[in-house]
């Protein structure tokens, strides 16, 4: 049977989510399985010994996350010539999200026959005009994604190539509408990150849980270095709500994941 690996980054657990259900649903062709790509692990042997990969990711302003970035970079040599699927995740539009990882994976000699967007829960909670939603509404968002999910892993199965966000249309909308601006913003804002001191109690949750190591508990307060990649775990972790991000106040509700 072939082998598939599949490579994700998840800041709140819905793309580790879509990783895992894409991999079982592709059971039936290949021997599949789903790793952390912020985690220690010889990403190397990894990706060479795979038939074909998959790249999953939460979209950011139209973009891949940092980490994501990083890592198609760091493993260029190990993708070129690779098959690679992208599975992109986000609250409800991004345009381009998954082909603007899928342009590099093919600058970099990686072949891209599957690309698609899966519409999850939000997870921006700090910001006012994105509400957090953690019940029905978010279950009924869910399903209708299961449901792409798995048309995409027939797809697969079957063979049958298939490219979200690879019109002309939608590279233009997810450039202009975001990642020209998102991009600029993403190099300025990395100390971005307030943790409110009067808040937080030092139980070090978020330092614990942050992918990048951008967290240190210091005389019994958790002070954010200024390497932030805005995946906001910690501010839908924080059982104070003492961090913040792009918003102002602190989070009304959190977003606790896909259940
Ligand atoms: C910094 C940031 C930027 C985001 N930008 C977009 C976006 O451009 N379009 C969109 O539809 N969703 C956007 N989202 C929502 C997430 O992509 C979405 O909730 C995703 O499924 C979260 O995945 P995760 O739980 O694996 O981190 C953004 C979220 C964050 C944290």
């Amino acid at each position: 049977m072939k082998k598939l690996n599949a490579f994700y980054f998840s800041g709140t657990g819905n793309t580790r989510y879509v990783a895992n259900r894409l991999c079982k649903k592709l059971s039936a062709v290949y021997s599949a399985a789903a790793c952390d790509m912020t985690k220690s692990a010889d990403f190397s042997s990894l990706i060479k010994n795979a038939d074909c990969i998959m790249l999953a990711f939460p979209v950011y302003g139209s973009s891949p996350p940092l980490p994501v970035r990083r890592f198609v970079l760091r493993h260029a040599q190990s993708i070129a010539g690779k098959e690679v699927i992208i599975a992109a995740t986000q609250y409800i539009f991004s345009g381009d999200g998954a082909a603007s990882l899928g342009r590099t994976v093919e600058k970099l000699g990686g072949i891209v026959k599957f690309a698609e967007h899966f519409d999850m829960p939000n997870n921006l909670s700090d910001c006012k005009f994105f509400a957090i939603k953690n019940g029905a509404e978010n279950a009924a968002k869910l399903e209708k994604a299961e449901r792409r999910m798995d048309n995409f892993a027939k797809r697969i199965e079957e063979g049958r190539p298939f490219r979200r966000g690879y019109g002309v249309l939608s590279r233009a909308v997810g450039y202009f509408g975001q990642r020209m601006f998102w991009r600029r913003s993403e190099k300025q804002k990395r100390n971005a990150l307030k943790i409110d001191a009067a808040k937080c109690v030092g139980c070090g949750l978020c330092a614990k849980q942050c992918p990048v190591g951008n967290i240190a508990v210091t005389d019994g307060v958790a002070r954010a270095k200024g390497g932030c990649v805005f995946c906001y775990r910690c501010v839908n972790i924080c059982p104070q709500k003492a961090v913040t991000l792009f918003g102002k106040i602190s989070p009304a509700e959190q977003y606790k994941g896909v259940k």
